[in-house]
């Protein structure tokens, strides 16, 4: 199989962390036999200062003619006082919208001998596997009117039953191939976008009969997912409360560098480490890049639909940290480049 991918490997970390992840894609496609076809194309703070453009035309374009986009991070420190819509991170949240990336699927596991890498006590991180379904496309990242004037901000958290919809029934489908369990986080004590998704996740559900739906407010499940992870399967939230519990779900699996994600629409999807661009470890060969090799699994698995692909990344990661590898955010001492080539040498068919 031909694999066309646009890569963007962006800021920071995310240029160290990407190069490992597409070198392990591209060993994949060797040991299978696939041909990979990667082009590579700026965005964010690199794209800014190369264009002035945190999202070029030329990017857009690629990513709309590629299968699917391996993404590395976006942001640097020299943008931090420039206002939302000239900063790096634009980029991301522009190409998010234009491709329609509206289901955000963020994992969260601990992989075993990893427990004492978190800093919750191993009983309650032991045989945390859950999996965060984020909206992407909407709710108030996205809504208008926005804007700042004189002494007054204004954002708005905005979403239609369409929207919750369709996130809904991608989480609904992915915990029937999991525990099939289902629980929706929400703020309906107080939103009334939270009532409305409430409302429709409840009705959608019953579609599901099979998965056994549960409602939470984002406060007391912020509190339950470090005291009982255990207790989730998958996690359907909005834009923003994804974003929080997500950062917080790193914990669980002892470091923000292990967590990988896949952000789908109906066109290519996009494949991303949770984390930033960490600015205070970048160029140091200090990154962790098991979340990005992790994130092209994810690409395999769901644009390519190269299971044993993915498995195989997957497995070779488990054995590389069955072996004792540890990135310095996990305790130990190995480098971004060490760590890609002990997944690689460990890739098995
Ligand atoms: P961050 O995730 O970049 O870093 C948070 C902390 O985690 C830092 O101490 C960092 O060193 C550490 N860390 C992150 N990834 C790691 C890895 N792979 N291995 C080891 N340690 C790792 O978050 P931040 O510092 O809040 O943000 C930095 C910049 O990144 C900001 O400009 C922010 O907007 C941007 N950001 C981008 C994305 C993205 O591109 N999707 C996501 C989050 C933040
Ligand atoms: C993430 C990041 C992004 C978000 C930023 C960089 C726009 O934090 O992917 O989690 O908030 O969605
Ligand atoms: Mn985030």
């Amino acid at each position: 199989m031909r694999l066309n991918i646009a890569v963007l490997p962006g800021d920071g970390i995310g240029v160290e962390v990407t190069g490992e992840a597409l070198a392990v894609v591209q060993r994949v496609a060797e040991l299978f036999g696939h041909q990979v076809e990667a082009g590579e194309y700026l965005i964010g703070g690199a794209a800014i200062r190369a264009t002035g453009e945190s999202l070029p035309a030329e990017t857009l374009a690629a990513t709309r003619r590629a299968a699917a986009i391996l993404f590395g991070a976006i942001g640097a420190p020299e943008y931090d006082t420039w206002p939302p819509d000239k900063r790096p991170e634009r980029g991301l949240l522009r190409l998010r919208k234009e491709l329609d990336l509206f289901a955000n699927l963020r994992p969260a596991r601990i992989f075993p001998g990893l427990e004492a890498a978190s800093p919750l006590r191993a009983d309650i991180v032991t045989g945390t596997d859950l999996l965060v379904v984020r909206e992407l496309s909407s709710g108030l990242y996205y809504g208008t009117p926005r804007g700042i004037e004189g002494d007054c901000a204004v954002n708005t958290l905005r979403y239609t039953r369409a929207e919750i919809t369709r996130v809904a029934r991608v989480a609904f489908e992915l915990a029937r191939g999991r525990r099939r369990k289902l629980t929706s986080v929400d703020k309906a004590n107080v939103l009334e976008t939270s009532q409305l998704w409430r409302a429709v996740v409840t009705e959608i559900g019953k579609d599901y009969p099979d998965v056994q739906l549960e409602h939470a407010l984002v406060d007391s499940c912020a509190m339950r997912l470090i005291t009982s992870p255990r207790a989730f399967d998958v996690l359907l939230t909005e834009n923003m409360f994804g974003d929080i519990l997500t950062d917080e779900a790193a914990v669980l699996a002892g470091s923000i560098g292990m967590l990988a994600s896949a952000s789908l629409g109906n066109g290519p999807g996009l494949y991303e480490p949770v984390h930033g661009s960490a600015p205070d470890i970048a160029g140091q060969d200090k990154a962790n890049p098991l979340g990005a090799i992790g994130s092209a699994a994810m690409m395999l698995r769901h644009s390519f639909g190269l299971e044993e692909e993915a498995r195989a990344i997957e497995r070779a990661v488990e054995e590389a940290l069955a072996q004792g590898l540890r990135t310095p955010d996990l305790g130990g001492s190995a480098g971004t480049s060490e760590a890609g080539h002990a997944v690689r040498r460990l890739l098995k068919k």
